[in-house]
């Protein structure tokens, strides 16, 4: 089993409140790891700290045995914009530019192959997530679910290693949530490791382990292995792990 993400010791304050406490994580690559917790248990804050988006107050992090924590800013970002994919709640994408040129953005800024390679990448991205047809459109002429699907489409740009997303579908309906869920998967199935923060049962179902966050420490895990599918032993399980968090 190959690590891609070795956490040590990982504390972060924000001025004199601890917000994350002595946190300890190894994700291996190709996993699908879910991240919930109650609302301020720090779930963003974990996040964050893992992706180098923002900087932990002490401990380590090891990134495909890179030493995150410890790289100047300049080389944090670039790590982050050729290994690593990002998604949200609500994806900022630029208003005054089509869906395809949003997706292929970040891969003519990392100019890790030929731009007509970044198109044609982007090209694929968008029939894989059925979104082809509206690819001209600008985002203001789109749904939500598509403009998620979009935002996946840029987070894979660059073949990153690994997907952080905090909420994904969080501001999407549940039929919706399903489809993009459906995506994570089939991505995650091509080796792709994602790494979510949710409130969603649905979506933690979705994943194979599940860290539960309470007060910045991790409080349990739960193992339910790859998902192939509606299984309701499973989904009964994380019901009761949930219900044993008081979730
Ligand atoms: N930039 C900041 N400055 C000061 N305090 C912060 C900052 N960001 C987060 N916090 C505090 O850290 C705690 C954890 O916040 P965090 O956003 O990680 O929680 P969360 O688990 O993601 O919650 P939610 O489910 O509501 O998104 C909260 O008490 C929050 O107020
Ligand atoms: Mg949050």
């Amino acid at each position: 089993m190959q690590i891609l993400l070795q956490v040590q010791n990982l504390n972060k304050n924000f001025g004199e409140m601890k917000i994350l406490k002595d946190i300890n994580l190894e994700v291996a690559a190709g996993e699908f790891l879910t991240i919930m917790g109650q609302s301020g248990s720090g779930k963003s804050t974990l996040l964050y700290c893992i992706s180098g988006m923002d900087r932990a107050t002490s401990g380590t992090i090891s990134y495909d045995n890179l030493d995150l924590a410890g790289l100047p800013d300049a080389e944090m970002s670039e790590v982050r914009l050729k290994h690593m994919g990002f998604i949200f709640q609500h994806s900022y994408l630029l208003k005054n530019l089509s869906i395809r040129d949003n997706i292929i953005l970040p891969g003519f800024k990392a100019e890790m192959v030929p731009r007509e390679a970044v198109v044609e990448n982007a090209e694929e991205y968008m029939k894989m997530t059925g979104i082809d047809h509206i690819a001209s459109h600008t985002i203001n002429e789109v749904s939500g679910g598509q403009l998620q699907r979009a935002a996946i489409c840029r987070a894979l740009i660059n073949q990153p290693s690994v997907l952080f997303g905090d909420e994904p579908t969080g501001a999407l309906n549940s039929s919706t949530t399903e489809e993009v869920m459906d995506i994570l998967n089939a991505i995650n199935n091509q080796g792709t490791s994602i790494i979510l923060v949710s409130h969603d049962a649905k979506v933690a179902n979705r994943s194979a382990r599940i860290i539960y966050l309470s007060d910045g420490k991790i409080k349990d895990e739960l193992i339910l292995g790859a998902y192939t599918g509606p299984d309701a032993a499973r989904e009964e399980k994380l019901t009761d792990w949930l219900n044993e968090m008081r979730f």
